[in-house]
């Protein structure tokens, strides 16, 4: 169920890194039944057809092009192919991702640089490559972000880094490209339920804790996720570039867990 009309994003073609599973699929599906032409980019050829199938019986309208976001040549293979298969590129939604829980002191150097390259590299060599079918089409990227940007998380120090440079580049490329008819926005989730994410980061022993210091009392849902994705891309937003949406249910506000455990018996 979405409250926006069926055909808002229908001529638009998009391109949707890590579109495979989880969110970023929410989001292909959502931006699919508003009527946008999907490309799926990650690196199982296999996911990326079962996903494009879902989206699109034939794979008519969603395809799935396999490639690294860390290996510039096979992004560049995968955007000529969208093009090939659908002659433009309107959407750029960069959520390809890799995370774990590890303590810094336990993070090997190449563990943090992966989670650099395929989160913050990725983002830019996504938008990059795909920066003069944005420019023809004054299109629009929008980069998954999450709170560890700009909360201090235990065992998140390489997400959090990552996350916070994916947030940067969305203030410095909306900038430099907002005259080409470009924009850039964020989007940052709270914890998602029944996502990889969050059965990475959190174990099934803390959900009922973390659960009573959530503001909402819930996690927000892929679908929920979806909903803001087809605003921010959509031309109700056309004035909005350069800014992260948090959108966390509060949770990740200063002390919120604390002070809402110590507030939620008053009346
Ligand atoms: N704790 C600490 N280090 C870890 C780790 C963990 N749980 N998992 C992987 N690493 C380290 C590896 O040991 C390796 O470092 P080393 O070479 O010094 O030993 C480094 O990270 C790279 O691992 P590798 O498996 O070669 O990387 P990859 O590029 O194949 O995979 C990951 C990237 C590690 C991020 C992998 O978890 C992944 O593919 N994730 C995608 C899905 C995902 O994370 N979804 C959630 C999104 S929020
Ligand atoms: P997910 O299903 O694991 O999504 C990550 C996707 O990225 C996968 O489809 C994966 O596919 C792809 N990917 C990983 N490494 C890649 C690489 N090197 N090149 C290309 N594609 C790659 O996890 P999710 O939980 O839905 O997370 C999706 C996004 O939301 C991420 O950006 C994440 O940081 C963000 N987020 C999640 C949460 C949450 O609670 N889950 C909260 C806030 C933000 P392959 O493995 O097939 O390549």
């Amino acid at each position: 169920m979405s409250i926006f009309r069926d055909d808002i994003l229908a001529g638009r073609v998009a391109l949707i890194t890590g579109g495979g599973s989880g969110i970023n699929l929410g989001i292909a599906t959502a931006l699919r039944a508003h009527g946008a032409k999907i490309a799926l980019v990650s690196r199982s050829q296999e996911r990326l057809d079962a996903a494009a199938g879902a989206l699109s019986p034939g794979q008519v309208d969603a395809r799935g092009f396999a490639a690294d976001v860390r290996d510039t040549d096979a992004l560049q293979a995968a955007i000529d192919q969208t093009v090939s298969a659908f002659g433009r590129i309107d959407v750029l939604v960069n959520g390809a991702a890799g995370n774990f829980l590890a303590p810094a002191a336990g993070l090997s150097p190449n563990a943090f640089r992966s989670v650099m390259d395929i989160d913050a590299r990725g983002t830019f060599n996504a938008s990059r490559l795909c920066f003069e079918h944005l420019a023809a089409s004054r299109g629009v990227i929008l980069n998954i972000s999450a709170t560890q940007a700009f909360m201090p998380t235990p065992l998140q120090a390489h997400p959090g880094a990552a996350k916070a440079a994916i947030d940067k580049l969305t203030q410095d490329l909306a900038l430099e490209w907002a005259p080409m008819g470009i924009r850039v926005v964020g989007l940052a989730p709270g914890g998602v339920e029944g996502t990889e994410g969050m059965e990475r980061l959190l174990p099934p022993e803390l959900e009922e804790e973390m659960l009573a210091a959530l503001p909402l009392r819930r996690f927000t849902t892929v679908d929920e996720v979806a909903q803001v994705a087809v605003f921010l891309v959509s031309d109700a937003a056309a004035y909005i570039t350069g800014t992260t949406l948090v959108m966390d249910g509060a949770s990740a506000m200063p002390l919120s867990g604390v002070l809402w455990r110590a507030t939620r018996s008053a009346p």
